[in-house]
C-alpha cells in the first residue's frame, strides 16, 4: 500500500505542467523530479490525511507542494554543500551551473505554493501559515548548518536544534498538513507534528550515518560531510571522546585547507571507528525512533487502523534504509 501511495505521488508529480521555455529554467525542475527520491514527505502527508479520512487523495495538492519544496531545498543545498551527485546523478549546478540551480529552485518554490493553494480545505490560510513557519525554520536550520562549518566546535544541543530545523520540522509538517486536510482536531494535528519531528530527527541522524558508512550506490558522494567539516553528531562525539593524539588529528583535518578528499575521509573515518562513534549515533537515532513509535501507539484508539499500520511500516523501513 505504501507503494501505491508513492505511485500516486509519482503520477501526480508528472502531471504538473511546466512551459518548455526558457529551457534552462524548467528543464532542471523536470530533471531533479525525474531522478526518483523516496517521496517520504508527500507519502507522510497522504498518510496523515488517511488516518482521519478515507479520502486520503484530498491531501494530494499539499503532498505535491511539500515534495516540490523539498526538491527546491535540495537544489540549493547541493550548491551550499558543493555536492556533485544527488540521487546517483549530477546535481543541477554541476550539470548546468549555479545560477540555473538558484533560479530553478526559486521557481520550484513558487510551484509549491501553486499546488498548496489548491488544497480543498476551509483552513487554507492556516495551512499556508503553518507551511510558511516550517519553510522559514528550514532556512534557519540551513543557515546554522553553514555557520557550524566555520566553527571549531558545536555542542550536541546546538546540533540537535540545527537538524530539528533543517530536516525534522518538514516531516512534522507533512503529517500535520495531511491531518489538517483530513479534518483532524488541533490536538491531533499537534500530536502528529511531534511524531513527525521525532521521525525527522532519527531520519537526519541516519542521513549523517549514511554519509560516512553507506555502500557505493547510495546516490550521494560518500564522506561529503567530513570533507565539508560538517558538525555532525559523529564528529561532536568523536571530539568529545578523543584522546590527545586523536583530537590533534581531528583538528588537523578540520583546519587543513589543501588536502586530498579521499585521504581526509579515510583518516577521519578511522578515528570515528577507533572511538566507536557509529554505535553512539545509532543509539541516539533509536531513541528518537522509539519516541515516534510511542506517539504512534497513541493513534490506535482514534485513527483508521490501516493507515496507522502504513505509518508504522514506513517508520520501520526508514530505520533500515540504505539510501
Ligand atoms: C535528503 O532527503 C535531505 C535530508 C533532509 C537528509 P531524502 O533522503 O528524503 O531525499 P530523497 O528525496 O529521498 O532523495
Ligand atoms: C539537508 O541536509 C537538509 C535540507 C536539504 C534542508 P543534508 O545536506 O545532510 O542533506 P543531503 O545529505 O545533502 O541530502
Ligand atoms: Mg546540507
Ligand atoms: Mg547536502
Ligand atoms: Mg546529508
Amino acid at each position: 500500500m505504501i507503494d501505491s501511495l508513492r505511485k500516486h505521488i509519482e503520477t501526480s508529480l508528472e502531471a504538473i505542467p511546466y512551459p518548455e521555455a526558457p529551457a534552462n529554467l524548467y528543464e532542471p525542475i523536470r530533471y531533479i523530479l525525474s531522478l526518483g527520491g523516496k517521496r517520504i514527505r508527500p507519502v507522510l502527508a497522504l498518510i496523515g490525511c488517511g488516518l482521519f479520512d478515507e479520502q486520503w487523495q484530498k491531501a494530494t495538492p499539499a503532498a505535491l507542494a511539500i515534495e516540490l519544496f523539498h526538491n527546491f531545498t535540495l537544489m540549493h543545498d547541493d550548491i551550499m554543500d558543493k555536492a556533485p551527485i544527488r540521487r546517483g546523478k549530477p546535481t543541477v549546478h554541476h550539470r548546468w551551473n549555479e545560477s540555473v540551480a538558484i533560479l530553478s529552485g526559486d521557481a520550484m518554490l513558487v510551484k509549491a505554493y501553486e499546488q498548496l493553494i489548491q488544497t480543498p480545505t476551509a483552513e487554507l490560510v492556516r495551512l499556508l501559515s503553518l507551511f510558511n513557519t516550517c519553510a522559514l525554520q528550514v532556512c534557519e536550520g540551513q543557515q546554522y548548518d553553514m555557520d557550524f562549518e566555520q566553527r571549531a566546535t558545536v555542542s550536541r544541543q546546538e546540533y540537535l536544534k540545527m537538524i530539528r530545523l533543517k530536516t525534522a520540522v518538514l516531516l512534522g509538517f507533512s503529517l500535520q498538513a495531511g491531518a489538517l486536510v483530513g479534518g483532524a482536531g488541533l490536538a491531533e494535528q499537534q500530536g502528529l507534528y511531534e511524531l513527525g519531528v521525532n521521525m525527522g530527527l532519527a531520519f537526519q541522524l541516519q542521513d549523517d550515518l549514511l554519509d560516512v558508512y553507506a555502500e557505493k550506490d547510495f546516490g550521494k558522494r560518500i564522506g561529503g560531510d567530513i570533507v565539508a567539516n560538517k558538525k555532525t553528531l559523529l564528529l561532536i562525539e568523536a571530539l568529545e571522546r578523543a584522546d590527545e593524539h586523536q583530537q590533534k588529528q581531528l583538528f588537523f583535518w578540520l583546519n587543513t585547507e589543501n588536502f586530498d578528499p579521499n585521504e581526509k575521509v579515510k583518516a577521519v573515518k578511522e578515528i570515528y571507528d577507533a572511538i566507536g562513534v557509529r554505535a553512539l549515533v545509532e543509539e541516539q537515532m533509536q531513541l528518537y525512533h522509539r519516541k515516534a513509535e510511542k506517539a504512534l501507539n497513541t493513534l490506535r484508539s482514534h485513527c483508521r487502523p490501516d493507515f496507522v499500520a502504513l505509518l508504522e511500516q514506513l517508520m520501520q523501513k526508514l530505520l533500515v534504509r540504505k539510501v
